[in-house]
């Protein structure tokens, strides 16, 4: 019998390595044969450490599971997928309401498979979208991903295909392919839960894009704080290669590409792709000016894919189910799904890979239950520290990167973080310019200078000294900061700042 415990980085925090050795050990006594399998998470962190054991109907689940839980539950037959009358029991995992509302597609083998199994990724028709991809032409393969409307998931949802298809254009003897996991907004995992749970099909999308733009060499820039992931992915890429599936004819074809883990050292600034590319170059994370864009000048100066994981993760389903069966979900310009990421203040929070379209209410009040506290739901900052706070009234708003835009705020990586009503708004405005006076990298005055002067005004607002010509003096900061920003850093710092003033104008004593 086959029992997954998983070895996801949420999981582990809450003990998921524990409940695996007392479920090893209590088999053991009771002489039970089975088989401990170490997955990634279903995404559902509640519920974590969720033990699913195999069973005809399909995987069982229980969950919450304390390592001291363990024992009785195998007593009361856990092991044998028995339909238990304890809280923990949850049916057939597969079947769970959160689950079903989901249409997975990035995300459709993390929690499945063992993430550090070559085999579980074959079996589970790992390659089949690089296998596809190497039966056509590059430029076809970029037109294909061109076709699928997919648009970049670091944030800014720039269409994948046609970055790739600058990159194809570009002449040189030299290409990267670079895969920004830097992931620093707050209230984000998706790319950590991507790459411990299914890394094989990261490095699967980075030589689909290594194949269609003609690059050899390819790097994962991700975060030290990730220690889990840059382990697991590294054991990836080092089976990869043992397979045959990076390095030289990948497989059995004339490909050429290998791939690297460069571990970052903390600063939220190297998120922004010139930063990372000056990071991967050995140098400080400082923005660069653009143009030249990344696509043509990149990493030491030659055409350079960049990527967020997510984006790469996707290309893999795109080039094996084909590009319309993708672009047949979403709405408008949206296309596809989209993995957001529920956390704050939620009573259900985790991974919900849902087609755009879906509305923020839906997320946040049916699938995520409202808040943890019980209270009322008062704010929601979606698209992480740089994103607007949006009040209850605009949960009907779908997600949709132009219906964001259009109401002043953003979809960004997919985070939504819930607060309750007991949230001080000006206290969280304040926030957002510490937060960029703390990461600014320094190389343009608006940021550098300006979120300091973001900290003071707010203060001054915050003491209720002279609200009206401070709240003046913050519009017109806000305008300079927007406008004359080298980077999104400084540039969309305003935008959580004035959502704020905006939606809940009383916490500023307006
Ligand atoms: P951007 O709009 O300047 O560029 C988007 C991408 O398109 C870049 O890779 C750029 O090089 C590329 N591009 C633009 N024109 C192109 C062309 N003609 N051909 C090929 N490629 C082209 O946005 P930026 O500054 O790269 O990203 C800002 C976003 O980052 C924000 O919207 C925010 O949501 C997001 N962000 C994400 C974080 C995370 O942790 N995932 C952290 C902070 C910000
Ligand atoms: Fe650096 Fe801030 Fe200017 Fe971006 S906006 S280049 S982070 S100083």
């Amino acid at each position: 019998i086959k029992v997954f415990v998983p070895r996801d980085a949420a999981a582990r925090s809450v003990g998921a390595d524990k409940v695996a050795e007392r479920i090893e050990a209590a088999a053991k006594a009771t002489g039970q044969q089975i088989e401990v399998v170490r997955n990634g998470s279903r995404g559902m962190l509640w519920l974590e450490p969720l033990v699913e054991v195999e069973t005809p109907q399909g995987r069982v689940g229980y969950g919450p599971v304390a390592p001291e839980d363990v024992d009785g539950l195998v007593a009361a037959g856990m092991l044998d997928g028995a339909a238990l009358t304890v809280g923990a029991y949850l049916g057939v995992v597969e079947e769970l309401p959160w689950m079903k509302r989901q249409q997975r597609l990035t995300f459709a083998r993390v929690g499945v498979i063992d993430p550090r199994s070559a085999d579980d990724h074959a079996e589970y028709e790992g390659n089949a979208g690089l296998r596809k991809a190497l039966s056509m032409t590059p430029a076809e393969v970029v037109e294909e991903v061109v076709d699928s409307g997919l648009r970049g998931r670091g944030g800014a949802g720039f269409p994948t295909g046609i970055k790739w298809r600058t990159v194809l254009g570009a002449e040189s003897d030299l290409k990267f392919v670079c895969c920004n996991a830097d992931e620093g907004d707050s209230g984000t995992f998706a790319d950590r839960m991507l790459i411990e749970g299914d890394p094989f099909t990261l490095i699967e999308g980075m030589t689909i894009a290594a194949y269609a733009v003609g690059a050899t060499e390819g790097y994962v820039y991700l975060r030290s704080e990730y220690p889990d992931a840059v382990e697991t992915l590294n054991a990836a890429i080092r089976t990869a290669r043992d397979r045959g599936w990076l390095g030289k004819n990948i497989l059995g074809s004339d490909l050429v590409f290998d791939l690297h883990v460069r571990v970052g050292a903390g600063a939220y600034i190297c998120g922004e792709e010139t930063s990372m590319l000056e990071s991967l170059e050995g140098k400080r994370g400082m923005v660069r000016a653009k143009p030249p864009i990344p696509a043509l000048e990149g990493l030491f100066g030659r055409p350079t894919v960049v990527n967020n994981v997510l984006s790469l993760a996707t290309i893999p389903t795109i080039l094996a189910n084909g590009a319309a069966t993708y672009a047949g979900y979403g709405m408008g310009r949206s296309l596809g799904t989209n993995v957001f990421q529920l956390g704050g203040n939620v009573a259900r929070g985790g991974i919900v890979e849902t087609a755009f379209g879906i509305t923020l209410g839906e997320l946040v009040s049916d699938l995520g239950g409202g808040t943890a506290s019980g209270r009322p739901t008062r704010a929601v900052q979606v698209g992480g520290p740089l994103g607007a706070y949006l009040p209850v009234e605009q949960f009907d708003l779908p997600m949709d990167y132009e219906a964001f835009a259009a109401v002043g705020a953003m979809v960004g990586h997919g985070g939504i973080v819930v607060f309750d009503e007991t949230v001080d708004m000006s206290a969280m405005a304040r926030f957002a310019f510490e937060f960029c006076a703390e990461e600014s990298c320094g190389k343009c005055t608006p940021c550098r200078v300006g979120a300091v002067r973001g900290v003071e005004t707010i203060d001054r607002i915050r003491n209720g000294e002279d609200r009206k010509k401070n709240l003046v003096l913050l519009d017109d900061l806000c305008d300079l900061m927007t406008d004359g920003s080298l980077c999104a850093m400084g540039g969309l710092t305003p935008l959580p700042v004035r959502s704020a003033v905006r939606h809940f104008g009383k916490d500023f004593g307006a």
